[in-house]
């Protein structure tokens, strides 16, 4: 059925900002026209993200179902519990939220700062976990779960990132449909697309929606997992999974799905000099703040592609800021 049949429950201001970064552009040889798209600024939610549109269709099926708890899972400094915890607080749910080892960071503040502390802040029960990084299903989750059923209460499981759910693409099949209204009101066409890919369903289900429209254009997964098989099976089945549920009526191809190797920093959580690089020069240029983990890599990425002419002269790029900036005070050591 057509995406705007799914119910859906408003969590953001309304369709995300588009904006130009000019001094960017200017820098790289002025021959690529580079604009963001900006999740960070588009909920008053807890500073926001990419989660939030995504939770906008999962928050009507956790209601239908008479649930009281969101339950979901993540690293130390997930950006997506922290989205959880912000929307369990506004609906009046309680939250818990499995904070798993996914990173091996040395900051003695990385598991008291930023998006930890956001979700003890709006009354999570926060659970740390030893378990290292894996976008699958956890023992530790299940747990959780079966906590919150044996006190009585019903909860709602949420996977990491939102991904992994019948529901979880629909999202940002939507952003891609927000992208084309913003195009004709500008007057102009993003021919490129570049986004960061961890779990997976924000670039899924941009696949999805861009695949119901009559323009092609390249979508770029840069992937910040560095575990790339298990995040390209994960993406490819849920950009299919996405596409079949909003009648996109044609089989998605390999070829749209595309993942980016080689700007991860060989490890997820941890940047290196050209993703710190990355950070500062955005910063310095524009104002703009991107973080560590995810948003980081994804610039690093486009920059390179950028310079080494992957991305055309000519071309027109998108650029998707998913969020992520709580995550920074926990990485003070790498400024
Ligand atoms: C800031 C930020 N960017 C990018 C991503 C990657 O999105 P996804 O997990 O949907 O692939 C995430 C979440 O994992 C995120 O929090």
């Amino acid at each position: 059925m057509p995406l705007s049949d799914f119910e859906r429950y408003p969590l953001t201001f309304g369709p995300s900002p588009v904006h130009p970064l000019r001094r960017l552009s200017e820098h790289l040889g002025g021959e690529v026209e580079i604009w963001a798209k900006r999740e960070d600024v588009s909920s008053g939610l807890a500073f926001g993200g990419n989660k939030v549109r995504k939770l906008e269709y999962l928050v009507p099926d956790a209601i239908a179902q008479g649930a009281d708890t969101l339950v979901s899972i993540g690293g130390v400094q997930s950006n997506h519990t922290r989205q959880v915890a912000a929307t369990a607080a506004h609906l009046g749910m309680a939250c818990v939220l499995v904070q798993e080892h996914w990173v091996d960071w040395p900051d003695v503040v990385y598991d008291r700062v930023g998006n930890i502390l956001c979700s003890r802040i709006m009354g999570a029960d926060v659970r740390l976990s030893d378990a290292g990084f894996d976008i699958g299903y956890r023992d530790s989750w299940k747990q959780a779960i079966a906590d919150v059923e044996a006190r009585g209460g019903r909860p709602y499981a949420i996977p990491a990132g939102a991904s992994d759910h019948p529901l979880g693409g629909l999202g940002f099949a939507g952003w891609a449909m927000e992208v084309a209204e913003q195009e004709s009101a500008l007057g102009t066409f993003f021919d490129t697309i570049v986004v960061c890919t961890v779990t997976g369903s924000t670039h899924a289900g941009m696949i999805a929606g861009f695949a119901a429209q009559d323009r092609p254009r390249t979508v770029l997964g840069i992937d910040g997992s560095a575990t790339l098989e298990q995040t390209r099976e994960q993406l490819a089945r849920i950009a299919r999974q996405t596409a079949d549920a909003i009648g996109v009526g044609r089989p998605i191809s390999d070829e749209e799905i595309i993942l980016v190797d080689g700007y991860h920093a060989g490890i997820y959580g941890v940047p290196d000099a050209s993703t710190i690089e990355a950070i500062r020069l955005v910063g310095r240029l524009e104002g703009m703040l991107t973080d560590p983990v995810y948003e980081g890599k994804s610039m690093a990425g486009m920059i390179d592609l950028i310079r080494n002419g992957t991305i055309a002269p000519g071309s027109k790029v998108l650029y998707a800021h998913l969020g992520g900036q709580p995550a920074l005070s926990g990485y003070a050591g790498a400024f």
